[in-house]
């Protein structure tokens, strides 16, 4: 196996691969969090938002039904395809989806009231130029608002998911933790904080919720799982029907152990959301 890093292409071409699914499965059930993440930015109606990395739409949609001018960025081009679809549906004309590097914004220097991004940058290879690029474009006072998931031990949608794996696919190897995969380098609130600050920000504030996820089915965790990230894509990708099958069987009984029963349960998902001041 390659131990290079993957390249900037690799990574929009792994995205867009998935991005279909990501917005059938995933963004339904992840606005509810956007929601939840901007209530601490304080955005008003006119207010100019960025999103960053903004898959299709679970943060910048409801960012634009508060009225804000969104301009929602990813480097997947349908992504932002999806995006600008489920704006459209809406009628929700103030807001832009527009195929751009997080890394590398094309955007003005000092343009936004509000920059965030919800398990976008906290994924990039390079983070500080993320976050580094988010904060050039904030306008002076302005606020970013970074979600990004805590332990990966405190992330049942992983733990189940991987502990169904390994009791169904005989030699199994789990997700190598040490060091986690990159969606948890923001996992540690102390070493957020810093990075934060690190990137200029001031009045620096993390604080770690707990997202509930409701799942009907195990047939709808494992649809999700597969679309949330190229991670999850390449783990399943070469089980057979016959052990996919199996995974499906075991969480199946994760699930019902979980809820007394019933096919459909709750997991939990610590994450922490970072908001500083430019
Ligand atoms: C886990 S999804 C999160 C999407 C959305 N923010 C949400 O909460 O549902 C991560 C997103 O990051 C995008 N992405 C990955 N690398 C990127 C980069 N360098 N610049 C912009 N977007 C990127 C992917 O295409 C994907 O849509």
């Amino acid at each position: 196996m390659s131990t290079q890093a993957p390249t900037t292409e690799q990574i929009r071409d792994s995205w867009d691969a998935i991005a279909t699914r990501f917005d059938e499965f995933v963004t339904p059930k992840s606005v509810v969090f956007g929601e939840d993440a901007l209530r601490r930015a304080d955005l008003r109606p006119g207010m100019r938002f960025l999103d960053v990395a903004a898959g299709t739409g679970a943060l910048s949609i409801p960012a634009a039904r508060l009225g804000a001018q969104v301009v929602a960025t990813d480097i997947a081009p349908t992504m932002v395809e999806r995006l600008n679809a489920r704006a459209q549906a809406e009628g929700l004309s103030n807001l832009e989806g527009v195929v751009m590097d997080g890394e590398a914004l094309d955007l003005d220097d000092d343009t936004f009231d509000v920059s965030a991004s919800q398990n976008g940058v906290s994924l990039f290879p390079d983070l500080e130029a993320g976050l580094s690029e988010m904060v050039r474009v904030t306008r002076p006072g302005g606020r970013v608002l970074i979600v990004a998931f805590g332990l990966p031990a405190k992330a049942e949608f992983i733990t189940f998911f991987m502990g169904a794996m390994q009791a169904a696919v005989p030699g199994f190897t789990p997700l190598p933790m040490d060091p986690p995969p990159l969606p948890f380098q923001l996992a540690d609130p102390a070493a957020f904080h810093r990075k934060l600050v690190d990137a200029g920000l001031v009045d620096v504030e993390v604080e770690t919720v707990t997202w509930d996820m409701p799942f009907e089915s195990a047939a709808q965790f494992w649809d999700l799982f597969i679309s949330s990230n190229p991670i999850g894509a390449q783990l399943t990708a070469n089980l057979n029907d016959e052990q996919a099958a199996g995974v499906r069987q075991v969480l199946d009984g994760m699930l019902r152990e979980r809820s007394g029963g019933e096919p459909g349960a709750v997991l939990h998902t610590e994450t922490n959301i970072g908001l500083g001041t430019k």
